[in-house]
């Protein structure tokens, strides 16, 4: 029977469970993932993590080549990004919308994004063993192409909330809010976890991936035997400072909402996210295997090492592409409309 409980012992429930906040690393259009050597690439980018962060990154070890990170955890070189909210004002002027911190994040974190790491839920379910990407694992979720609202609507883990506060979550929607948002908007993107077992990358980005999230998160769904490994539930929250922009009089005649993805798509369904695993060694799995919580995952008796904010504000990389992206644009950063 020794060997029961031994496999009874790996299978053991753990709920490890990360939440953090990056600063923003860069505003560029550069796009390593899906536009390898490209500078500049199709659409603006804000992008959070580590500073080997260019316009062709390795396809290995991340981490070798990293020597800071703007995330909490300072073991953490992996980067995040998702395409910028542009407010086109009734003129056809455009402004970039200010991107501000997650209220319940380490003070000091500037702009940035909110990055989760869960389980098959978010609580406590995880039965199953979670296994951390490996090094030149990357991935993307959602696509720029998107244009209807029925393929939006399907994709459960990309979706918006429209602030009240700064802390309102729920009532989340697959377009951009119609109403000005007294707080702002907040983007969200989860991506899928459950991996193939094989493929650190696949030629779309995304086959090599399976969702079963069904969003908000609730307990996704098992893993199909296609894509039998269950990797941590990514998601991240990027907090879009609208209120700028919120006086009606600025706002389209016709009574549409004035938001843009830099895209060009202006109803929200063209929200996409990438992702290229950079963690230093096993310090992922280290995290996932244990039953730490959030803040209480970092420190010195805690699975991960962390640093401070200013240290986080410090890490930076080059600018790539002399553009203006910010101030009143005649038109957005590489697109041509109409
Ligand atoms: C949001 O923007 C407004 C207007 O620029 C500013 O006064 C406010 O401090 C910003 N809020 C946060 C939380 O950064």
């Amino acid at each position: 029977m020794k060997w029961l409980s031994l496999a009874l012992a790996l299978i053991e429930p753990s709920q490890a469970a990360l939440r953090f906040g990056c600063s923003t690393l860069s505003i560029q259009r550069i796009d390593p993932l899906v536009e390898p050597g490209n500078a500049p690439s199709a659409h603006v980018h804000q992008i959070v993590g580590g500073d080997a962060f260019a316009p062709s990154m390795p396809t290995s070890n991340v981490d070798n080549s990293a020597s800071c990170t703007t995330c909490v955890f300072s073991e953490d070189f992996s980067n995040y990004w998702t395409a910028v909210i542009y407010f086109k004002r009734r003129d056809g002027k455009y402004k970039r919308v200010p991107i501000y911190p997650n209220a319940v994040l380490e003070p000091g974190t500037r702009g940035g994004m909110t990055i989760y790491y869960t389980q098959e839920s978010f609580n406590s379910n995880g039965r199953a063993k979670i296994t951390a990407f490996k090094p030149g694992f990357r991935m993307t979720v959602g696509n720029p192409q998107t244009s209807t609202r029925e393929e939006a609507v399907q994709n459960s883990g990309l979706r918006y909330t429209c602030l009240q506060t700064i802390l309102t979550r729920g009532s989340e929607t697959p377009d951009f809010p119609k109403a000005p948002c007294p707080a702002g908007i907040m983007a969200i993107h989860h991506f899928p976890a459950c991996w193939d077992g094989k493929n650190l990358d696949s030629p779309d980005h995304q086959s090599h991936m399976y969702s079963t999230t069904k969003g908000g998160f609730q307990p996704a769904g098992p893993c199909p035997s296609s894509h039998p490994v269950r990797v941590p539930q990514l998601a991240y929250e990027t907090m879009w400072n609208t209120t700028e922009f919120n006086d009606k009089s600025m706002w389209p005649t016709d009574g549409s909402q004035p938001f843009v993805w830099s895209t060009g798509e202006g109803r929200g369904y063209s929200t996409h996210a990438d992702y290229v695993f950079g963690w230093k060694g096993d310090s992922l799995q280290r995290a996932m295997d244990s039953s730490c919580m959030f803040q209480a995952c970092g420190g010195p008796r805690a699975p991960l090492r962390t640093q401070s904010s200013s240290e986080m504000n410090k890490c930076a990389v080059k600018n790539f592409v002399a553009e203006e992206t910010d101030g009143w644009l005649d038109e957005l950063p590489g697109i041509r409309l109409g």
